[in-house]
C-alpha cells in the first residue's frame, strides 16, 4: 500500500515536472509541438482506420472468391470424377493454383472419402481431411483456419450435388495483408507530406504571430532596465499590435512623467544645496563670527579678572566651550556646505572631507585622484559627485564596520567615475526591493546619478562593498552655477 503510495507520488511529480516543462517552452516550440502531436496522431488514427475498412472488405472479398474458386472447380471436375480421370483432375487442380497466386491448395475427394487429386508436393496431410466438409448437398461450406502461415479460408463445395464428392481449397489472407500494407504506405506518405507542409505553415504563422511578441518582450526589458524612449514595432494593426500601441503610449505618457520628476527634481536639489549654502554661510558668518567676538570678549574679561581665581576658571570654562561651539559650528557648516567646494574646486573639497572623515572616524581612508588637471567643471556636477562620495562614506563609517576604505575619483573619456570601496560586512545589493524604504541614502545617490545621466551600482558580499558611481560631464543638465576647476 505504501510502495503504491510512493510510487503513485512519484509519478505526479514526474508528471508535474514533463508539464512544467512543457508549458515553459516558448510560444513557437507550444505550437510547434500541438501541431505536430496533432498531425502525428491524425495520421495514425487515419492509417489504423482505412487499415481496418480495406481489412475488411478485403477479407469479405476473399471468401467470396474462395467460394467462387471452389464451386468452378467442382463444376469443371464432375464430369472428371464420374469417368474417374485423376490425371486430367490432377493438372486441373495444379491449373487453378497457378492461375490463383493466394490459393495454398487444392484436393478432391470421391465419394468414398478418399482423396484422388491433390496440389501438395510433399504429401498429402490427413488432418486437412476433418477441418472442413459439406454440410448441405448444394452449399460451399468456408471455414477459416488458423495456421502458422496465417488465416486461411478453407471451402468444402459438392460435385455433382454431393454424389461426385467435394472439391476442397485453402487460399491465404496473403494478399489482404499486401494490399493494406500498401494502402497504409501511401496514407504514411500522404501524412508525411501534410504533416510537413503543417509544419511549414504553423512555423510560418508562429514566426508571424511571435515576431511582434518578441519585439515587445525585448521593448519591456528595455524599458525595465530604465529606457523609457524604447518603442515596440507595431507590425499590423491586430490584438498584438493594438497592445504594442497601448504600450508605446504607456511608456511615453512615463517617459513625460519622468522628465517632469527629473525637473522637479533638479530644482528640489538645487534650491537645498543653495538653501544649505545660505545657512552655512550664515553659520560660519553670523553666528560663527558672534562667537568668535565671544570668546575675544572672555579672554579680555579673564585678565580683568585675574585677582579672582573662582571667576578665572568660570570664564575659562566658558571660554573653551565657545570655542568647542566654534569648532563643531565649522564642522557643521562645512557639512552643509564645504566652502572649498566652491572656492578651491571638487578634488580639494573631497581631500578636506576625506582627511576629516577618517580622523572623526578612525578609518584609514586612501583618496586617489586622477584626470581633473585644468578640467572645468559645473557646480551640479561637483555637488553630485561631492555629495555621492559623502553618503557613500558616511554609509561606510554607520554600516559597514570597515577598518580601510578607498576613494577613487576619475575622469576619463567625458565620464567622471567614482569608486568608494570598503572592507567591512557588506550587505544584501542585489535590488531596490531588498533596502528599507525608509531609507533614502542609496536611492538619493542613484537619483543623482541618473540625473545627469550616469548609473551607479552596489556590489556587496560579507568582505565588504563597492559602490560604483559613474557621471557623464556632459550628460544631462549640468546647469547650476559657474565653473571651477576639479
Ligand atoms: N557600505 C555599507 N556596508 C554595509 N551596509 C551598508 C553599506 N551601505 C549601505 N548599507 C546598508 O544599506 C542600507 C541602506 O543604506 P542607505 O544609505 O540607503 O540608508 P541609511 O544609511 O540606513 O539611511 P539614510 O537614509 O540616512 O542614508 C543601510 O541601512 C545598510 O544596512
Ligand atoms: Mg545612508
Amino acid at each position: 500500500m505504501r510502495v503504491c503510495r510512493n510510487f503513485a507520488s512519484l509519478v505526479l511529480r514526474k508528471v508535474r515536472a514533463v508539464t512544467a516543462l512543457a508549458l515553459n517552452v516558448s510560444i513557437k516550440g507550444k505550437i510547434m509541438g500541438m501541431v505536430l502531436v496533432l498531425i502525428i496522431s491524425f495520421g495514425l488514427w487515419t492509417t489504423l482506420q482505412i487499415r481496418h475498412i480495406v481489412g475488411d472488405s478485403m477479407s469479405k472479398e476473399l471468401g467470396n472468391k474462395a467460394i467462387s474458386i471452389a464451386r468452378d472447380l467442382a463444376a469443371r471436375s464432375e464430369e472428371l470424377v464420374l469417368i474417374n480421370n485423376t490425371y486430367a483432375l490432377h493438372s486441373l487442380l495444379m491449373d487453378t493454383l497457378e492461375n490463383n497466386p493466394d490459393l495454398l491448395y487444392a484436393f478432391i475427394i470421391n465419394q468414398n472419402g478418399r482423396v484422388i487429386a491433390h496440389t501438395f508436393q510433399e504429401g498429402f496431410p490427413l488432418q486437412l481431411l476433418e477441418v472442413n466438409q459439406v454440410l448441405e448437398p448444394d452449399t460451399a461450406r468456408l471455414q477459416l483456419l488458423s495456421t502458422e502461415e496465417g488465416i486461411i479460408r478453407d471451402v468444402a463445395a459438392p460435385i455433382a450435388h454431393g454424389y461426385g464428392g467435394v472439391v476442397r481449397i485453402g487460399i491465404t489472407e496473403k494478399s489482404v495483408y499486401r494490399v493494406m500494407d500498401q494502402v497504409s504506405e501511401s496514407v504514411i506518405t500522404i501524412v508525411f507530406f501534410l504533416g510537413a507542409l503543417g509544419v511549414g505553415l504553423s512555423y510560418l504563422l508562429t514566426f508571424l504571430m511571435t515576431r511582434p511578441i518578441a519585439n515587445l518582450v525585448s521593448a519591456t526589458e528595455d524599458v525595465t532596465r530604465g529606457n523609457l524612449e524604447r518603442k515596440a514595432r507595431v507590425y499590423w494593426d491586430d490584438e498584438i499590435g493594438r497592445l504594442a500601441k497601448r504600450f508605446n503610449e504607456m511608456t511615453g505618457n512615463l517617459s513625460r512623467a519622468r522628465g517632469i520628476r527629473d525637473k522637479l527634481l533638479k530644482k528640489v536639489i538645487s534650491a537645498q544645496e543653495d538653501e544649505r549654502r545660505r545657512i552655512s554661510r550664515e553659520l560660519h558668518d553670523e553666528i560663527g563670527q558672534a562667537l568668535t567676538a565671544m570668546a575675544v570678549q572672555l579672554k579680555v574679561l579673564e585678565k580683568e579678572f585675574a585677582c579672582s581665581t573662582t571667576a578665572v576658571t568660570r570664564i575659562e570654562a566658558i571660554r573653551s566651550l565657545t570655542e568647542e561651539t566654534i569648532e563643531e559650528l565649522r564642522r557643521l557648516s562645512a557639512q552643509l556646505r564645504p566652502a572649498s567646494l566652491d572656492d578651491l574646486g571638487l578634488i580639494t573639497a573631497l581631500k578636506d572631507f576625506v582627511r576629516k572623515f577618517g580622523a572623526h572616524f578612525n578609518l584609514e581612508v586612501d583618496l586617489y585622484t586622477r584626470g581633473f588637471e585644468n578640467l572645468e567643471l559645473a557646480d551640479a556636477v561637483k555637488i553630485a559627485v561631492y555629495r555621492i562620495i559623502q553618503e557613500a562614506l558616511t554609509n561606510v563609517a554607520r554600516h559597514a564596520q570597515a577598518n580601510n576604505v578607498s576613494v577613487i575619483v576619475e575622469y576619463r573619456d567625458g565620464y567622471i567615475t567614482a569608486i568608494v570601496e570598503d572592507d567591512g560586512v557588506g550587505f544584501r545589493a542585489d535590488s531596490e526591493e531588498d533596502l528599507p524604504t525608509e531609507r533614502l541614502g542609496i536611492l538619493g545617490m542613484k537619483e543623482r546619478c541618473h540625473l545627469f545621466g550616469g548609473s551607479l551600482t552596489i556590489e556587496s558580499s560579507s568582505q565588504g562593498t563597492c559602490v560604483y558611481a559613474r557621471i557623464p560631464v556632459d550628460g544631462g543638465d549640468s546647469s547650476g552655477g559657474t565653473g571651477g576647476n576639479g
